[in-house]
């Protein structure tokens, strides 16, 4: 195993609940009071997270979720953001980490319940499942404060529930609960408050079967193919293709079904 630091060091985090189990890493935003806004100190958290679980082999699936029951979480601070000025604005912040979340090696769940607003929405949006319960708001509110979706909101909202009605929630503000989010395909999973933690747990062991650097081009694949034009998109996924036909694991994974017995993938 590869560990660059120690990831869930009890002391590391003040906003942040981070515990390992085997290959899954729980995150836990833990400012309930606030409604699990995220301050400043709450990004560099999750940022520092998601720096050391990069080189992490033994981690392979990253689960956000947060304290509280009411709240995801309500966006970005606006206390912090009425003092921001327009030049702090250009600085990569919740959207840079964001993009790194998206671009994370690992498979990033969201379990959403409460209010998922803003920034909350769009921390949902970079993670590659969202799984949300019936209490669950959804919603990109920034014009009521004067300000636009700022980390990634205008663009993978639209990407994932076509334009018209992302341009519908951006505008008007209009929340939406877990249910019609799934329907619209902005929730990959609507399930039942009790049994959340049941479908996380299910969703994970099928995830853990599969090949660990499969599963890093499959995403890579689809996350960077999808802004591409489409010819260069299917090279980009035949390189990608090529880079799995070189591993242990695929001569592994194919002999296994061959063999009728299960792949032990090895990530090489
Ligand atoms: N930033 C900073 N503080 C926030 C916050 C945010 N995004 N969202 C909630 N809080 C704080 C409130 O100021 C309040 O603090 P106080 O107890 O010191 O007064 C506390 O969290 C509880 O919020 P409250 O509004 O009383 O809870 P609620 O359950 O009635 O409503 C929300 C919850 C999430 C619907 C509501 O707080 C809200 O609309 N928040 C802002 C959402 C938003 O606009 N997000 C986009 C930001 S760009």
């Amino acid at each position: 195993m590869i560990m660059s630091e120690n990831v869930q060091a009890p002391s590391k985090y003040e906003n942040l609940a981070v515990k390992q189990d085997d290959s899954v890493l729980y995150v836990t935003l833990n400012r309930p009071d606030t409604r699990n806004a995220l301050d400043g100190k709450t990004l560099r958290e999750l940022d520092q997270v998601f720096t050391a679980v990069e080189m992490d082999e033994e981690i392979r699936v990253i689960v956000i979720q947060s304290t509280g029951g009411k709240s995801f979480a309500a966006g970005a601070d606006i206390k912090q953001l009425h003092e921001r000025t327009a030049l702090e604005a250009l600085i990569p912040g919740m959207q840079g980490l964001y993009s790194k979340i998206e671009n994370c090696p690992k498979v990033t769940i969201a379990a959403i319940t409460g209010y998922a607003l803003g920034g909350g929405c769009e921390l949902a949006m970079a993670c590659d499942i969202r799984m949300a319960t019936k209490s669950a708001k959804f919603g990109l509110p920034e014009l009521n404060l004067g300000i636009i979706p700022g980390a990634g909101g205008t663009q993978r909202l639209a990407r994932m529930v076509g334009k018209g009605r992302a341009l519908d929630m951006i505008i008007t503000g209009k929340l939406i609960d877990g249910e019609e989010a799934e329907r619209i395909g902005l929730v990959t999973y609507f399930v039942e408050k009790e049994s959340l933690q049941e479908e996380i747990e299910k969703v994970i062991s099928n995830i853990l079967k599969k090949g660990p650097v499969a599963l890093q081009l499959a995403k890579l694949a689809v996350h960077k193919g999808y802004d591409l034009d489409m010819g260069t998109a299917l090279w980009l996924e035949k390189l990608s293709q090529a880079v799995v036909f070189g591993t242990e694991d695929k001569k592994e994974g194919t002999l296994a079904f061959l063999e009728k017995r299960n792949a032990n993938f090895i990530h090489k």
